[in-house]
């Protein structure tokens, strides 16, 4: 089966184009670049969810940063499981300083609510939350992202660093998996 079949069989529908991805992120960057000006930044992407959403971002930024990544995961298959496993992330580079730690999305709000505890309990002066998409209305957890570039309805998206079953994370844009396909 070639990739567009693959494609074909799983895309109900394109929800952001390549278009509006570029736009709304450079938005945020300008945005971002305003708010955190003079701050003593270390980005932190979450693998792997952050690319290619945090190079795009980078560039975006005009602003003295450092980068780093940390791993985390929550997600078996389609359902949230509720536990985060997280992977280290340099201790020396964030201690003291202003952390902006950059995600796909934001769903239940359990991988950012508790990925910022770990930062702060490794010695962040500050965590700000940074994702290319909110989730609307899914939260099970009292915490929202500081900085979202565009928001999504409820529904299992891929692509732009969203995967499906860990594959289409390198789609140039956003799309809803089809119905029948959502467990
Ligand atoms: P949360 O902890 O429920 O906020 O989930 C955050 C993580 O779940 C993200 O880093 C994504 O990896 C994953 N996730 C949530 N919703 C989706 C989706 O619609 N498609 C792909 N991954 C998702
Ligand atoms: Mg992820």
């Amino acid at each position: 089966m070639t990739f567009d079949d693959e494609l074909k069989r799983s895309v109900k529908k394109v929800i952001v184009s390549e278009r509006e991805l570029k736009k709304a992120i450079k938005a945020l960057g300008k945005k971002m670049t305003k708010d955190l000006e003079g701050e003593d930044l270390v980005v932190v992407g979450l693998l792997t969810g952050c690319i290619p959403f945090l190079p795009d971002l980078l560039k975006e930024l005009k602003l003295k940063v450092l980068v780093n990544y940390i791993q985390a995961s929550s997600y078996e298959g389609q359902e949230s499981s509720g536990k985060v496993k997280i992977g280290g992330v340099l201790k020396e580079s964030i201690v003291g300083k202003h952390v902006v730690l950059v995600d796909d999305i934001i769903d239940t709000g359990v991988t950012l609510k508790e990925l910022s505890k770990y930062l702060y309990d490794n010695g962040a002066k500050k965590v700000t939350t940074c994702v290319l998409a909110s989730k609307i209305g899914t939260r099970k957890v009292d915490f929202e992202a500081d900085y979202k570039a565009l928001e999504v309805p409820n529904e299992f998206v891929f692509g732009y660093g969203l995967d499906y079953d860990g594959y289409y994370r390198n789609l140039p844009y956003i799309a809803a998996l089809k119905d029948e396909l959502y467990k």
